[in-house]
């Protein structure tokens, strides 16, 4: 079945929301249309920081809606002001444990993209399970996404990426499309974030993941 959406010239005039969602005030399980007010692929952005990248992305693809979800008050707050500020109207932020919110309230096979930018590596082994990337949430991932659709992730520890790639290759839900390191601190993607630009001045190096759901 094709997927009716709402035309480009609708989602140009979607307002930016006022202010970011906590978690509970979003419906379990969630309504991409409803909330949005449009009907459009949909893609998700893990730990949106500043909203640096949505921004740049919701912009370059006003034919697709972008949901942020940012654990930290300070870091959802500042993405949904940059989204007013722009004028950024198919971007909303919800400030949320991903892991959980993914879980319990996204829906089956409705995300057409995931993107996860240099998500936390909690280094200490003490800390090992709060790492993003275990074997429930590849779960999850997997079963929020349309199959085909492609997660995204860029790490700046060598160890960490490698930890990433093994997960994502041992997956039998996933297929590894692209890995790569990244050192052109020069260029000016969108895709680049705001962490990356400081992991490329200091480093001089990131390291990037594609990895594709599959059915
Ligand atoms: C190192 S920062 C990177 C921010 C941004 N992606 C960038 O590249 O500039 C990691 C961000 O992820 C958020 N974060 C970490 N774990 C998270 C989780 N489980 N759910 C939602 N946000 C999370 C943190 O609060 C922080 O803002």
């Amino acid at each position: 079945m094709t997927l009716e959406t709402t035309s480009n010239d609708l989602l140009t005039r979607l307002r930016p929301a006022e202010r970011f969602f906590e978690r509970d005030e979003l419906p379990k399980p969630l309504d991409w249309e409803a909330e949005f007010g449009a009907r459009a692929p949909v893609e998700v952005e893990i730990g949106c920081g500043n909203g640096r990248f949505l921004r740049r992305a919701a912009e370059d693809r006003p034919d697709t809606l972008f949901l942020g979800i940012e654990r930290a008050l300070k870091y959802a707050r500042l993405a949904n002001e940059r989204m007013i500020k722009y004028g950024i109207g198919n971007v909303r932020i919800v400030r949320a444990d991903a892991a959980r919110f993914l879980a319990d309230r996204v829906p089956e096979s409705s995300v057409d993209a995931l993107h996860v930018y240099f998500t936390d590596p909690w280094p200490k082994k003490r800390h090992v399970k709060r790492r993003l990337f275990q074997t429930p949430f590849l779960d999850t991932v997997h079963r929020i996404l349309r199959p085909g659709a492609p997660v995204w992730i860029k790490v700046d520890l060598f160890w960490y990426f490698e930890e990433i790639l093994g997960r994502f290759e041992r997956s039998p839900h996933f297929r590894v499309t692209a890995n790569s390191v990244e050192s052109d601190p020069t260029r000016d993607v969108y895709e680049t974030t705001g962490f990356e630009q400081k992991a490329l001045r200091m480093k001089g190096i990131v390291f990037a993941l594609r990895a594709e759901n599959l059915a």
